[in-house]
């Protein structure tokens, strides 16, 4: 073998190490390689605790306030990290893939349409819409759901209804309760459910796609029946769905 071919060899080693090291780290860092900017409109407890994790994730992380100059948005901002911002909660859409309304129900229609076009863009909805009755029951307060008023208001973005059915701690740590969480997803668009799925499975949830827009108000409803039980002195409960290792018998109507 000649000194040159030696030579030829080792830089070929060389190269073959490099390239598999290259494919390792790009391999155990799938985030980054799908990185999102998302906005979180609000600056409650839910985009309090998602932010820090999404950023954790390697998402850009902007979040929409009416005011966000004020003292607590700027420390959220700071805590966050991963060169987060907080503008005002339409230009924070703008710059988007992924938009968040984390605002009160009551609310949510008129932030989803001051926050200007939303076509293309995926609209996660974790909004719970509730009035509280005489008897200190949750309600539901509309016919059809928030996430289809939402779709309806502008109809070329990508709704998703998820992440309504937990609570705050879980959503800042979803191995608080020692079992796995459910997510329930709907939405119309096949992609930007999966995407959302994705992004629930990276945050350390189980994600099930139920179907589309239409059964919102049913996944919905779970949060009241979660909501009365804790509220009214039940239990307090996080769904799980457990797989079926084999199929269902048909019913027969
Ligand atoms: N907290 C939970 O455990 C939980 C769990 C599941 C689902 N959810 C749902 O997630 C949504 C967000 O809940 P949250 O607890 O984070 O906070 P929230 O009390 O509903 O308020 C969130 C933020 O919305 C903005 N906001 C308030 N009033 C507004 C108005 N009139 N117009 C425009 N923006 C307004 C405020 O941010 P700026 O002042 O910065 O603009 C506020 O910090 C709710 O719809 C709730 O049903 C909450």
């Amino acid at each position: 073998m000649t000194a040159r071919t030696i030579a030829e060899d080792f830089l070929m080693s060389v190269c073959r190490c490099f390239t598999l090291i290259a494919l390792l780290v790009w391999s155990v860092l799938p985030n980054l390689s799908q990185a999102e900017t998302i906005a979180l409109i609000g600056t409650g407890d839910v985009s309090r605790a998602f932010g820090p994790r999404f950023a954790e994730l390697g998402h850009e992380v902007v979040y929409g306030s009416r005011t966000p100059e004020r003292d607590d948005v700027r420390e959220m901002v700071q805590a966050t990290g991963g060169g987060a911002s907080a503008e005002l909660p339409a230009d924070a859409a703008a710059q988007a893939d992924i938009v968040m309304l984390n605002v009160p129900w009551s609310v949510a229609e008129e932030v989803a349409l001051g926050l200007g076009d939303l076509s293309g863009k995926i609209v996660i909805d974790p909004i719970n819409p509730r009035v509280v009755g005489e008897d200190g029951y949750r309600d539901y307060p509309t016919y059809t759901s928030n996430a289809e008023r939402i779709q309806n208001l502008a109809p070329r973005a990508f709704v998703v209804k998820a992440f309504n059915t937990i609570s705050a701690d879980t959503m800042i740590d979803p191995d608080v309760l020692g079992h796995p969480v459910t997510i329930p997803v709907v939405g119309n668009d096949a992609a930007a459910k999966e995407t959302v799925i994705g992004l629930a499975e990276a945050l350390g949830y189980e994600a099930v796609d139920v179907g589309p827009v239409r059964y919102a108000h049913i996944v919905e409803g779970l949060y009241l029946l979660r909501s009365n039980t804790r509220d009214l002195g039940g239990d307090h409960f996080e769904y799980h769905f457990r797989r079926r290792e084999t199929a269902a018998p048909q019913t027969i109507q």
